[in-house]
């Protein structure tokens, strides 16, 4: 496949070898300083665009891939207030895209389970739940596209907690209502991405972990998004790549 990315930083690169070990070629590389130049006749010359560039430029990026009509694979989180516009804008259109919070493999086998273990513990009342999150410091989103994915799929399956509420440790800090979810989270060099759910009682906890070793899960999971969705047309979840049930 000849592949667009869009965003050339630390995904983007990385995403750039995985892609090339799988016999793909890359036809163009968008970043902040090119945005402008690049011609909708140039986009379209790849099969499939890869998107891993910032909150505040995603959404033009989309728009930009509608317009050449080229597949999209969205990775960048913090913008998925504006999910529905664009859901709207695809399918009126025609047009074709997946966004993830999270392309890693384990990551999503991590969300099928994450669900499960919120219905198994629904009738415990005797335990609170709360997420955790790790990631490094140059991060732009509190919390985290996968924290909110996690805290969903509890939401969806325990019936104690109807919202979730974020506390970033070392800022103000929220207290959480009865009916709140917790996503706390932390901001330390070098981490990749870690998330935990937990299930504390006086008597035990319960914890549930991922932890990311580096960056190459996600930028793997994108190409193998990416050939997945090239042929298709419409708007999916990265979960929709997966058959768990
Ligand atoms: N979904 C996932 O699996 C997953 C995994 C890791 C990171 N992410 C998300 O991906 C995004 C990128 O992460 P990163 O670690 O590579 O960040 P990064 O800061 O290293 O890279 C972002 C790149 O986007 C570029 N950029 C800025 N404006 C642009 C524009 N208008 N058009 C194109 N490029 C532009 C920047 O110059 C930079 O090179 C973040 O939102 C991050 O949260 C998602």
């Amino acid at each position: 496949m000849n592949i667009a990315l869009i965003g050339y930083g630390k995904m983007g690169q990385i995403i750039e070898k995985f892609a090339i070990d799988r016999n793909h070629e890359i036809v163009l590389i968008v970043d902040e300083n090119n945005r402008d130049q690049v011609t909708v006749e140039e986009l379209q010359q790849a099969d499939v665009a890869i998107d891993f560039s910032t909150p505040s430029a995603v959404l033009e990026n989309i728009e930009f891939c509608f317009r050449a009509n080229v597949p999209l694979v969205v990775g960048t989180t913090g913008w998925y207030d504006k999910l529905d516009d664009i859901k709207e804008q695809c399918l009126t259109h025609n047009h074709t895209l997946m966004y993830g919070s999270n392309y890693s493999i384990g990551v999503n086998i991590f969300f099928h389970i994450n669900k499960l273990l919120a219905k198994a513990m629904n009738p415990y009342k005797q335990y609170e739940v709360q997420v955790e999150e790790i990631h490094h410091t140059q991060k732009l989103d509190a919390p985290s596209g996968t924290a909110i994915t996690i805290a969903e799929g509890i939401l969806e399956n325990y019936d104690s907690k109807s919202s979730w509420i974020n506390n970033v440790i070392g800022e103000d800090e929220a207290i959480p209502k009865n009916n709140q979810l917790l996503i706390e989270s932390h901001r330390l060099e070098d981490v990749p991405g870690t998330h935990t759910v937990l299930y504390s009682s006086e008597v035990d906890q319960i914890e549930f972990k991922h932890t990311a070793h580096s960056r190459s899960g996600f930028a793997l999971g994108a190409v193998i998004a990416a050939e997945w969705l090239h042929d298709k047309t419409g708007f999916y979840n990265v979960k929709d790549m997966f058959k768990f049930d």
